[in-house]
């Protein structure tokens, strides 16, 4: 009889990753161990599976795995992914961005065992791309340490697999959006995804802050769409060592963003540094390779948000 597969997330009370493992329980027959410490994720996003057989949840840190060995693919996803204050708390973004993904390629190194390895990358290592839309193939630009330690993690992954049998693929997502990206409980929310913040903010009765003039553009992508891409990465047939741009396809200014959200009821904040003036994703690879597709349009997502709030 086949043996089930067994994987890891790390990260999994996040934003991302618990609507991975959602998606992952919905879709396959895996069994899947969950890591997270809780740092900034919330383990409330994961109490609906707790008493499934197929999942087991570790209140652990990354680097406190053992060993590998029982893993056939690990999805990385354990970060703290926000710009802003990875230039204050510079020891700690370091720790949770590269540290913990190193420690991976530790394990997989010593124990000869190397499972198919699905990193989190980010479109912010593009910077303030020259090539709109940007494809893989664009110049490095990094604009914050953040972004910085997201293009080390996947160097480290070029440089090992120049010696050991990695096997790995890199998903770069654009601009998450979906359920559970606003935690109220975690104290870096400010810099969480645009449309949770905006959306919280219209349920609040608050006016909406454009930072800037708001005419930044972002590529939103919805999370199940990301959840599809870390799943047709992990099930690839051949090792590809590459990286995938995972975006819509399309940009909405922020502005336009806030009008569609909360018409004009929004006022504008100092521009903060670091950030890009748009993101916006050839995906032409990840299509043709990956079988990929987006299916999530924004305007319908916050359309649907919309009619809960006034419900
Ligand atoms: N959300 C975005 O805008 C975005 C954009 C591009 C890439 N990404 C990448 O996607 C991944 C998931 O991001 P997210 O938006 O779900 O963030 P999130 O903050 O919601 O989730 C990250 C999770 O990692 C956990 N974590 C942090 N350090 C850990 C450690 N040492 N050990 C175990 N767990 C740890 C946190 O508690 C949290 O639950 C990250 O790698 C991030 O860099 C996110």
């Amino acid at each position: 009889m086949a043996q089930t597969t067994k994987v890891l997330i790390t990260g999994v009370t996040g934003f991302i990753g618990s609507n991975l493992l959602d998606y992952l329980i919905e879709k396959t027959d895996w069994k899947i161990v969950g890591v997270d410490n809780c740092s900034t994720g919330n383990r409330l996003n994961i109490e609906h599976h707790i008493d499934n057989p197929r999942f087991e949840f570790l209140l652990i840190s990354v680097k406190e795995i053992k060993s590998l060995k029982e893993f056939s693919k690990v999805f990385h996803l354990a970060a703290l992914p926000r710009i802003q204050p990875s230039f204050e708390f510079i020891n700690e973004h370091v720790e949770a961005n590269l540290n913990q993904a190193i420690h991976l390629l530790e394990l997989m190194i010593r124990e000869n065992h190397y499972p198919r390895l699905v990193y989190s990358g980010s479109s912010a290592i593009y910077g303030t791309p020259t090539i709109i839309p940007t494809p893989e193939t664009e110049k490095i630009d990094c604009l914050s340490p953040y972004a910085f330690q997201k293009y080390e993690v996947e160097k480290y992954l070029e440089l090992i697999a120049t010696r050991y049998p990695l096997d790995y693929m890199t998903v770069r997502y654009f601009n998450p959006y979906g359920p559970r990206s606003f935690n109220p409980l975690n104290s870096f929310n400010a810099y969480s995804s645009v449309v949770g913040i905006f959306l919280n903010r219209k349920k609040n009765g608050q006016k909406l802050l454009v930072t800037g003039d708001g005419s930044q553009k972002r590529d939103f992508i919805h999370v199940q769409d990301l959840a599809k891409a870390n799943y047709m990465a992990s099930i690839h047939p051949e090792k590809l060592n590459t990286a995938f741009n995972v975006g819509f396809g399309s940009t909405l200014s922020i502005l336009d963003l806030a009008k569609l959200i909360a018409g004009d009821a929004y006022e504008f904040i100092d521009k903060r540094e670091g950030e890009a003036d748009i993101t916006f994703a050839d995906t032409t690879k990840t299509k043709k390779v990956l079988g990929w597709n987006p299916t999530v349009e924004i305007a319908t997502y916050i359309k649907e948000e919309l009619s809960k709030i006034h419900a």
